[in-house]
């Protein structure tokens, strides 16, 4: 592949120019790939949209590199900035209300009066936005409604020559997308369970987190789309063993499986590996099954994804 590029200083620089020109720069964050543009750049931020062939009323987490940043941004209090300095950089994502009448990120919201925000925890991608100098807007870097990427060459599978640069800083650590959080409200909401753990949240503040069920039909929330994260062939989740000759990805103790998320029971482990094996699974061509996974920790996060990928099927048992 042609634009992927190893994430070094100087193709990290190279990046930096692109972002600046208006390109889309694909790169590395703790969680999956994500795909970057300036997020005072109109014209960048809607070939974002483009290149995923996403709803244009979907909303955009904004990148940032320093705690201070926010401020020009968005509402900060107490609350928000106890939360950052404690869980940022990580995989954690704040939504605020705006304060700044700056139509030109009015894209990058959708249009809302909330501002969505993150520090991820990964330098490559906290030196391209400080050598950008500007906060970086980016989703996933994968086409709508597809698996996030967790590796440089997925997003070249996904979004080929639509991405100008693919920075290549290796397999993301976490794996799934960030958690969200409604802060615009006092009591905090939760709208995506994610890399930070609910339990984690919630013992920081002191009290109970409100779990957003929002409405599917309505995606105004996030990844609230039912079919969000679909592989092409039938998902069967909550599986104890293979059925008819289905591939069968494993977790903890389990023998004849064909990929394992974590033989050990590491839900950080399954979180991390979650996406590429859900990618070998569905480029096998047989249905897919796979093992139940704990509601506690990160796996309320991949629970999540994969119920989304299991939808169809889910649905008409459970109606
Ligand atoms: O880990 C992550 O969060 C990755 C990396 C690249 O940072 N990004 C990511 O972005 O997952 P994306 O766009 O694929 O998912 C963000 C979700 C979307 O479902 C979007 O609808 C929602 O967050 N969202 C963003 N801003 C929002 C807002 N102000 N109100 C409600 N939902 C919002
Ligand atoms: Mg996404």
């Amino acid at each position: 592949m042609t634009n992927i590029f190893k994430a070094n200083d100087e193709n990290i620089l190279k990046a930096a120019e692109v972002i600046l020109q208006g390109g889309l720069v694909a790169f590395p964050t703790e969680t999956v790939y994500g795909l970057g543009a300036n997020v005072y750049d109109s014209k960048a931020v809607v070939s974002i949209y483009e290149a995923k062939g996403r709803p244009s009323f979907n909303p955009l987490i904004s990148h940032i590199a320093e705690i201070d940043f926010l401020k020009t941004y968005a509402a900060v209090d107490e609350r928000v900035l106890s939360l950052a300095k404690h869980f940022w950089p990580g995989p954690l994502t704040f939504v605020l209300n705006r304060i700044e009448e700056n139509p030109a990120i009015d894209l990058a919201c959708a249009g809302l009066k909330t501002v969505t925000v993150r520090m991820p925890n990964h330098p490559v991608a906290l030196e391209l936005i400080k050598k950008s100098g500007v906060p970086i807007v980016a989703p996933s870097a994968n086409k709508s409604q597809t698996i996030s990427p967790t590796t440089a060459l997925h997003v070249a599978e996904s979004l080929g020559d639509k991405v100008d640069m693919i920075l290549d800083g290796g397999k993301c650590k976490v794996g799934v997308e960030s958690t969200i959080i409604d802060l615009t409200t006092r009591q905090v909401v939760l709208l995506r369970a994610g890399g930070i753990a609910l339990e984690d949240l919630e013992s920081f503040l002191g009290e109970k987190i409100l779990i957003s069920h929002g409405n599917p039909d309505l995606p105004s929330s996030p990844g609230q789309l039912l079919k969000h994260y679909a592989p092409t062939h039938e998902f069967r989740i909550n599986a104890t063993r293979r059925e008819n000759g289905e591939f069968f990805i494993g977790f903890g103790d389990v023998e004849d499986c064909d990929l394992n998320l974590s033989s050990s029971g590491n839900l950080s482990e399954a979180a991390a590996n979650l996406f590429a094996f859900m990618r070998i699974a569905d480029a096998d061509g047989r249905k897919i099954a796979m093992s139940p996974i704990p509601e506690k920790g990160l796996g309320l996060a991949i629970n999540d994804r994969i119920r989304r990928a299991a939808y169809k099927k889910t649905r008409i048992m459970d109606n």
